[in-house]
């Protein structure tokens, strides 16, 4: 039995979603911050194995000063906060639960936190209302003030709030809130991250007066013919006593400056029941209609001031609030998601709320560093996948330019089909999507309201579609799993006005464009999966979504990998996934798929994003007479904003630059401009780059701050002479090899067919994952079967070399290796030798300068690039560091002043990399921090290279960037420089 629940256990029941909750409504301050009373801190803290271990001594008696303490906002589960009386660490699973069902069945362990403080009520509070808000607590919570039950809330990503006025007095108080790690609702909280447990947001006090605003919701509409605002702002008014007459809300409208926009209006608040039939609350409706506002949009994000008062009969103010607003219009027409009646691209990622200290208890800085990290490369859309946020992240949204899905906290994953139909489920459905919109409806910034994430497709959902739809017409709908179970053309159109699928091919997405067919744009709300050393193709999707109508963008999985740091026995850190909590069940590193490390350093692949997702693109068109075409891909700006500059590039080496004069061009439309320089009469290759700089400070970054960058060729490279023709003269010895390079290289030319299978080639940590999913693996596997891994290469292929000593610092290669169609789809064919450590830079004339496949390249320019030997990029050990395309590539041992150069001689280039490790040692590590760099530098020239595609959730690499069998013929010369 305990204390106000008495025999009743609600976190075991679905169909209890709150227990004395004040409903939701949207996130306001009072005008006088004295009313509010933070309570983020330290509180006392005890950690039980069971709810069933509650005791009203423990609720309410306790002495509490044995107690340890917790902080709050936290969670209790991250290493920070473990020992004295906690032992509780994150555990992480992707769909299947951390504890065995069927649905509500709870963990036999269901650590429950009893949280507790005093807090200090002053005299002016009594006589008004007090109310106590829990921003989020995972999963559920139940509040006990000075020993009386207060409620029970359900829902660990939005807050609650609880009329705690009748428990209270003045002076000191008591208030116990009790969080249990696992409930019934864990089973719609089943997304694919790390299950915590904590009071994670920020818990506060606030005042009311007795006739208070209750909510205000801002309705702010643009006409896009003429950009006349409409905004109709609603203001509840609550009394606590009888409703009395005499009262009144006055609301003014301002620029973000301060300037007033509009004369106030104000509205009596109706309060009685003469006409009890047509009665619609205590609520006041204010129209304005302004002409020629400025709209918001991501681009251009105007907001505007409203301020509402409740005014009582003698004219003083006893309850106000400030809100922020922005008139924008969302619309879906002609297979296109239309803002202010402009199709807009949805350059976007997915984005959890993760640190690696602090877990889900985020700081406003960490959610703007965040987002200035996301529009430093162009990012400008997100899905909070897959729950609600704090509420200030969309303030960040509509105050930095974000487009934004936001999705109610709803996923049954590992009971994908059931729960959506469960009647039992039906009420937190509605709950947790109605809650969300209550809440969040102001912000400009959303532009969408998403159902949920993989949670099949059923009644639930479309109960919950039914009631949004209602309550805001103003946005569409979003829901993967409609269009999933129903189809793509028109079906599971009740819950879902895009068409949103996730991680589908680049053909899938071509023909539904190409078809026509279907009422709905598509926007994958996921697609290119960043696990590990991935996003293969992402320029090949980009090619098809803008040149096809009806395709958008859409969100990349995701933004930041969910890596936690872990002090290691001898004090070393690592960021930890799955597993390395002793967490079982477990799925290992898949929680590590974000396209920024943790502590958001961008892994290589953020510069191929940041070029598809620029906001401007040059390339060259034209046949006999060559121009270059400058496009604006935005909505609503020009390309004022941008300086941009070329550069010419022959043979690598920069020969001419220059400015060039943008004219205006519009959204969505292009300008063809003469070339600005002269192809040089010499030889060589000329490349043309184009850079594109802010000329302004932004929020997100200092002035000339790359944005946007193109590469276009306006001479190729001279043919080279075929291999086999053009004989290297010269000494061919083979085996006893006295000159210098031979006496240099730590191991000699090699032949090398395979690469440390990245995620996407194979789940090197989850074998059984990869079969059971049946996604991944594929490459891995065929490699293992086929032995690449363990059998010396010239075992598997055919391969002749032919080792040309030239002078005693000078060796050519040739190398035939010939493929047989039992082993079509290597990783790599080419050859590996090492150096001693002390080379330790690289130069290279190829692509560049940072880490690129041959299917994500597009961001990487053709160039002369200097560098360190790259560090360890991914958090699981795996091939990493390849520059394609090189035309020579040199190993510099800066101290000796030496330098191996390597020039391409057939064909025109190679595929290079230099690290620190083998492949093999690689594939063996399960995390960098127990790989031992090796004492050399371990050299790869490779003629072919497979791609990275995104297999490990999603399409694998293209045919075309594959591997095939037959011959493969190339030849290079070392030389020592020095
Ligand atoms: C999706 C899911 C995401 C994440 C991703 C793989 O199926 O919606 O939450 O699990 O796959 O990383
Ligand atoms: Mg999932």
């Amino acid at each position: 039995m305990i204390i106000g629940l008495g025999a009743l256990r609600p976190w075991t029941d679905p169909e209890v979603t709150s227990i004395q909750r004040l409903p939701m409504r949207a996130t306001f301050a009072p005008t006088v911050s004295a009313r509010r009373r933070s309570l983020n801190g330290a509180w006392k803290f005890r950690l039980l194995d069971h709810p069933d271990q509650l005791t009203d001594d423990l609720i309410v008696d306790a002495d509490t000063t044995a107690w340890r303490t917790m902080a709050v906002p936290g969670n209790w589960t991250m290493p920070s906060a473990q020992g004295r009386g906690v032992d509780d660490l994150p555990h992480y699973t992707n769909v299947q639960m951390p504890f065995p069902g069927p649905p509500p069945t709870l963990p036999r362990r269901n650590p429950t936190g009893i949280y507790r403080r005093s807090f200090t009520v002053a005299k002016g509070w009594i006589g008004q209302q007090t109310v106590l808000h829990v921003g989020g607590a995972e999963s559920v919570h139940a509040i006990w003030v000075n020993g009386a039950f207060a409620g029970y809330g359900t829902d660990s990503r939005l807050p609650s709030e609880y009329d705690i006025t009748a428990l209270i007095h003045s002076g000191s108080n008591d208030v116990t809130i009790v969080v249990m790690r696992y409930s019934a609702h864990s089973y719609v909280e089943d997304q694919d991250q790390w299950w915590m447990a904590g009071l994670h947001r920020e818990v506060f006090l606030e005042s009311r007066p007795l006739v208070y605003l209750a909510d205000v919701r801002c309705d702010a509409d643009l006409e896009v013919a003429d950009h006349t605002g409409r905004l109709r702002l609603s203001a509840t008014v609550g009394f606590v006593d009888r409703p009395a007459s005499g009262y009144s809300v006055r609301a003014g409208l301002f620029t973000a400056s301060g300037r007033r926009v509009a004369k106030a209006l104000s509205g009596v608040v109706p309060h009685h029941f003469e006409a009890p039939y047509v009665f619609t609350g205590h609520t006041v409706d204010l129209h304005w209609q302004i002409p020629a506002v400025n709209a918001w949009s991501a681009e251009s994000p105007n907001r505007y001031r409203v301020t509402v008062d409740v005014i009582d009969a003698a004219g003083v103010v006893v309850d106000g609030t400030e809100q922020w607003i922005g008139f924008r219009h969302v619309e879906i027409r002609d297979r296109q998601l239309l803002v202010n009646g402009q199709p807009a691209w949805i350059f976007g990622v997915n984005r959890h709320d993760h640190h690696p200290v602090r877990g889900k208890a985020l700081t406003i800085d960490d959610m703007r560093d965040d987002l200035l990290q996301m529009r430093r490369h162009n990012i400008t859309a997100v899905r909070t996948s897959h729950y609600p946020n704090d509420s200030r992240f969309y303030d960040l949204c509509d105050e930095l330019g974000m487009y934004v899905v936001d999705e109610s906290n709803i996923e049954s994953h590992a009971y994908n089909v059931s729960l959506c139909n469960d009647p039992r489920y039906r009420t937190t459905w509605l709950a947790r999507g109605s809650r969300m919109v209550e809440r969040d409806r102001n912000h400009p910034s959303i532009i969408s309201w998403s159902l949920g994430n993989e949670s099949g497709y059923g009644t639930n959902h479309d109960a919950l579609a039914g009631w949004i739809r209602k309550a805001d017409p103003s946005r569409p709908l979003h829901y993967e799993g409609a269009v999933f179970h129903d189809g793509w053309v028109d079906g599971g159109l009740a819950a879902s006005d895009l068409v949103c699928p996730m991680y589908a091919s680049i053909d899938a997405i071509r023909q539904y464009g190409e078809s026509g067919l279907g009422s709905r744009p598509l926007i994958l709300c996921e697609y290119s999966h960043a696990m590990g050393n991935s996003n293969g193709s992402l320029a090949d999707y980009w090619d098809v979504i803008t040149s096809t109508p009806g395709l958008q963008g859409g969100f990349l999985w995701e933004w930041k990998d969910h890596g936690i740091t872990q002090t290691m026995p001898d004090g070393t850190k690592r960021f930890a996934y799955g597993g390395q909590f002793g967490d079982t069940p477990n799925d290992c590193n898949f929680v590590a798929d974000g396209l920024v490390a943790a502590d958001l350093v961008p892994h290589p692949a953020m510069r191929e994003v940041a070029w598809v997702y620029r906001p401007v693109t040059a390339e060259l068109v034209g046949h006999k007479v060559k121009r270059v075409r400058i496009s604006n891909r935005q909505s609503f700006l020009g390309v004022d904003w941008l300086r941009a500059t070329w550069a010419m590039l022959v043979d690598g080496v920069v020969a001419s630059v220059g400015v060039f004069a943008l004219p205006r061009i519009a959204p969505h439309s292009s300008v063809d401009l003469a070339l600005p320089c002269q192809l040089p009469a010499s030889a060589g290759e000329v490349h043309l780059t184009v850079r594109f700089e802010s000329r302004r400070d932004h929020e997100w970054a200092p002035k000339r701050h790359l944005v946007a960058w193109d590469q276009m060729v306006l001479r190729e490279a001279p043919r080279r002479a075929k291999a086999g023709r053009a004989k290297p003269s010269g000494r061919h010895d083979p085996v006893h090899s006295t000159d210098s390079i031979a006496r240099l290289l730590t191991d000699p030319v090699a032949l090398a067919l395979f690469r440390a299978p990245t995620d996407n080639d194979g789940f090197k940590l989850m074998p059984e994952l990869a079969q059971r999913l049946r996604v991944g693996g594929q490459a891995l596997r065929l490699w293992q079967e086929a032995g690449v891994d363990a059998r010396p290469a010239d075992d598997l292929v055919t391969h002749h070399s032919i080792r040309t000593v030239i002078d005693d610092t000078v060796v050519e290669y040739r190398h035939v290796v010939d493929v047989p169609e039992s082993l079509i789809d290597l990783p790599r064919v080419g050859v590996t030798f090492a150096l001693p450590a002390r080379f330790d830079q690289l130069r290279w004339f190829g692509r560049g300068p940072h880490e690129n496949y041959p299917d994500r390249k597009s961001s990487a320019m053709v160039g002369i690039w200097d560098g360190p030997i790259d560090g360890e990029p991914y958090l699981v050990p795996q091939e990493f560091g390849l520059r394609s395309d090189c035309r020579w590539f040199e190993c510099l041992d800066t101290r000796g002043k030496q330098r191996l150069r390597i020039d391409v001689l057939n064909p025109t280039v190679l595929h290079c990399s230099a690290t620190h490790y083998r492949a093999m040692d690689l594939y063996a590590a399960t995390t960098f921090t127990d790989l031992q760099p090796r004492s050399e530098l371990r050299v790869h020239l490779d003629v072919a290279h497979r791609g990275l595609g995104t297999a490990s959730c999603g399409p694998d690499v293209l045919a075309q960037y594959r591997i095939p069998a037959g011959r493969f013929e190339f030849a290079y010369r070392l030389s020592l420089v020095g």
